[in-house]
């Protein structure tokens, strides 16, 4: 019997993206399905039953989701970060979970430049505002997004910090990026501070006032990562002890956070409506593809490239 692949996007891909995922899947032979933009669990429970393999983005695939398909073999996160798939219980279940790295990491990349210049440019009220050129950039990761983004950097005459223990001394050097040997040291040194770090147990709610009090003067923190790594309380109490910190991020905070943060230090934050750093046209084709192609070189040639949960 044909394969099922499920396309699962509560927040969907454009039209054309979603077309070209469901075209590869069905010149492999296999039948695609697709949900879109559903509300609550329940669509997702119902079509994951019977599904082979299923490509989602952000989507909660958790326990009880994993317990209602009854054939799943491979979850594919068409993005970066995989936190929202529960990866243990997968495994448990010998279901496997790729994602596919690096294929929307321009988009966040540009995102994060266009909400600098924004912030920078006093939300283009019109009055003097300040350049990128000559500032001092740091890296909270250096991943495929950070590599993006000292790309973006070198052309603006950005100065590139990176910290990531996980990244060889080599790889820093290739990109033209100054390691640094600590958080510590990297918030010290970036007058713009860029977060690239997964949502991990290790990693949530790591970056608070410690790091945040290190900043030099007019420190501006660029979130484009995950809500989650933001210590919230710490974040609210270090604007609070220094007027002239200021916050960017494509991720909204909680409701709580993000009404104080508009409240009481509006001027020097800017938050986007919706989480939308790999929203784009290219972004959407690039990922969706990689994860339907990934989808095929598994079932047909054994190829278990990208997969997180080995
Ligand atoms: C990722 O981890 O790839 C990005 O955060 C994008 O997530 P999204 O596909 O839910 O927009």
């Amino acid at each position: 019997m044909s394969k099922i692949v499920l396309l699962a996007t509560e927040k969907p891909f454009s039209a054309a993206a979603r077309d070209e995922v469901v075209a590869i899947i069905k010149s492999a032979g296999y039948t695609a399905r697709v949900l879109e933009s559903y509300k609550g669990k329940g669509p997702l429970l119902e079509a994951i039953a019977d599904a082979d393999a299923a490509i989602v983005r952000s989507d909660s695939i958790d326990a009880e989701v994993l317990g209602a398909a009854k054939k799943l073999a491979l979850v594919v996160r068409a993005g970066a970060g995989y936190d929202s798939i529960d990866t243990a219980a997968a495994k448990g279940k010998n279901v496997a979970v790729m994602n596919t790295p690096g294929q929307n990491a321009n988009a966040v990349a540009e995102l994060a430049f266009g909400m600098m210049i924004y912030l920078a440019r006093g939300k283009f009220d019109g009055k003097t505002g300040s350049e990128l050129r000559g500032k001092t950039l740091g890296l909270h990761a250096f991943g495929a997004v950070g590599r993006a983004v000292a790309t973006i950097a070198g052309g603006f005459g950005m100065t590139v910090f990176a910290y990531d223990p996980f990244v060889k001394p080599e790889t820093f050097k290739a990109a033209g990026v100054e390691a640094v040997g600590s958080a510590e040291e990297l918030y010290k040194r970036s007058q713009y501070v860029s977060l690239h770090v997964p949502a991990t147990a290790e990693t949530k709610n790591s970056i608070g006032k410690k790091l945040l009090s290190l900043m030099p003067k007019g420190g501006t923190l660029v979130n484009t990562a995950r809500k989650e790594i933001i210590n919230e309380p710490e974040l609210l109490e270090a604007f609070g002890e220094r007027a002239d910190l200021r916050y960017i991020s494509d991720i909204p905070p909680s409701d709580a956070t993000l009404a104080t943060l508009k409240e009481k230090f509006g001027a020097r934050v800017y938050v986007t409506p919706s989480k939308m750093g790999a929203q784009t046209e290219e972004a959407n084709v690039n990922a969706g593809l990689a994860a339907a192609r990934q989808i095929v070189g598994f079932f047909e040639r054994g190829e278990r490239q990208f997969i997180v949960n080995p």
